[in-house]
């Protein structure tokens, strides 16, 4: 009896350090747990992981109790992966920095429910006519909406999100969800029950169009059984502008938020808007077929990205106290040279056990790759390293310095290098990364 209500004060204390303080103190700092004046010297790490298990015999000290449970679970050189605690994970970014890319980092693990974008339906909702706002006033009114979506989301009410559909789905079905395909567990069983046979996997990623077609509507309540039955649950957006937008929800102890912001050299996102979205970013094609600058060019589409980033990696490089644990800082040209490696060190900082399949994906997809063939069928990654890069031949040198021009603080702060020259620009053996590392704090 003794030793139970040892137990129970052990899980309870344990759950409770956890909640408010483990982040700070999760690897380097021990907790000395005096227990009826046995002492039990455990760190937060080895509490974590002990509350998972069925203690017994807690007469023990940690490193017996550790050594006890270890043997059942032969996993103990993994971070611990808090195996009661969801969590939950959102990729901060914006458009073209490669956030795909990033968000098939969760959506190949097995334990991950994976939404791509669902604020889009949000914006489309409550501002029909404009990508990306600045007028404060319809700001705050999106955000306001997009941080309650995002809260019911990650608690697998998926169905706050059918009101922000159009149109309305009836009977919990819709056909409408936004880059359905995109999101593994929305195009497999249970939710999608389509005979697509064992390559389910490569069929969806090969093209996500196919996951509509043989899938039908998307039963919005078995998507949400699946997310249940998930461990943990990770959402992209391009949608929140700053870290800052998201402190509501970061600090919400029931949620346990961790944010990825993904950045990427402004030039390259450039480069790609321009390549992609043809209509909006007309006037810069111009601009680069041309050589003349168009009088009317709307050149807030690229400051905004700059001020948003600078704002945001500020914040986060501030290392204020609501942000200790649950903020990491990733450039994109980083993850594209070292994929696995940045991987394992997101995963990491997450607490999440790095799966077999993911590493598998990174593989295939990756300049590791062999395999062609198999690669072009992709299209949302192509080669990552050279698609970080190529921004340099496809610029001109103008708008090139005009962007370092109006980014020059944020460079400074993510490590871009500035060009002075278009040889310099051209020449793709120098270069325009510095080496920085951007550890999380705890
Ligand atoms: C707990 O561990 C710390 C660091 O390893 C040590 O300094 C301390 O004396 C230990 N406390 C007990 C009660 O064993
Ligand atoms: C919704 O379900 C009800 C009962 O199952 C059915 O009668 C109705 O036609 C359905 N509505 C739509 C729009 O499918
Ligand atoms: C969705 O799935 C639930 C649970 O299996 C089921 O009861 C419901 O009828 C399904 N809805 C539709 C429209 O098929
Ligand atoms: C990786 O490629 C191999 C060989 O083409 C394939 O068998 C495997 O399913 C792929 N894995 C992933 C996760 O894409
Ligand atoms: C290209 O850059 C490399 C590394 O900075 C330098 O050694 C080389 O001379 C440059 N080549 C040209 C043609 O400028």
């Amino acid at each position: 009896m003794q030793c139970c209500w040892k137990s129970m004060v052990l899980l309870a204390l344990a759950s409770i350090a956890i909640q408010y303080t483990a982040i700070r103190t999760f690897s380097t700092k021990s907790l000395g747990l005096a227990l009826t004046g046995h002492a039990v010297n455990c760190s937060l790490k080895d509490l974590t992981r002990l509350g998972q298990e069925t203690l017994e015999g807690s007469d023990q000290g940690c490193d017996e109790i550790l050594s006890h449970t270890s043997s059942s679970s032969p996993s103990v050189s993994l971070p611990s992966d808090s195996a009661n605690k969801r969590t939950h994970i959102l990729i901060l970014a914006t458009t073209r920095s490669g956030s795909s890319f990033v968000g098939q980092l969760f959506n190949q693990h097995p334990e991950v429910f994976y939404l791509f974008e669902p604020l889009y339906h949000v914006q489309l909702a409550v501002l029909p006519r404009l990508a990306q706002s600045r007028n404060l006033a319809e700001r705050r009114v999106m955000l306001g909406a997009a941080r309650d979506l995002l809260r019911s989301l990650y608690h697998c009410h998926l169905n706050s999100l059918e009101s922000y559909i159009r149109p309305r789905p009836a009977n919990h079905s819709t056909d409408k969800l936004f880059r359905r395909g995109a999101s593994r567990s929305l195009c497999s069983p249970p939710v999608c029950e389509a005979p697509l046979g064992r390559e389910v996997q490569s069929l969806v990623l090969a093209d996500e169009g196919e996951c509509a077609r043989r899938c039908g509507p998307l039963n919005v309540s078995l998507a949400a059984d699946a997310c249940r039955a998930m461990r943990h649950a990770a959402i992209k957006t391009v949608r929140i502008p700053q870290i800052s937008d998201l402190r509501a929800l970061i600090e919400d102890p029931r949620l346990n938020l961790k944010v990825v912001q993904l950045v990427r050299d402004p030039r390259g996102i450039l480069a790609s808007r321009i390549e992609t979205f043809r209509d909006t970013y007309r006037l810069w094609r111009l601009w680069r077929a041309t050589g003349r600058r168009p009088h009317n060019l709307d050149l807030g589409q690229i400051n905004t990205v700059c001020e948003d980033f600078l704002r945001s990696v500020s914040t986060g490089l501030a290392r204020p106290a609501w942000l200790r644990g649950r903020y990491i800082l990733l450039r994109y040209e980083d993850l594209a040279r070292f994929p696995l490696q940045k991987t394992r060190e997101l995963y990491s900082f997450l607490g999440l056990v790095l799966h077999r399949s993911v590493e598998d994906w990174i593989i295939n997809n990756t300049r590791g790759s062999s395999d062609l063939s198999s690669r072009q069928k992709f299209t949302t990654v192509r080669d990552s390293a050279a698609n970080a890069e190529n921004w340099r031949v496809k610029l001109s040198f103008d708008m090139v310095v005009h962007t370092q021009t109006v980014c020059q603080p944020l460079f400074k702060l993510l490590g871009y290098k500035t060009v002075f020259h278009p040889r310099e620009l051209r020449n793709l053996s120098h270069s325009l990364v510095e080496d920085r590392t951007f550890h999380p704090f705890f």
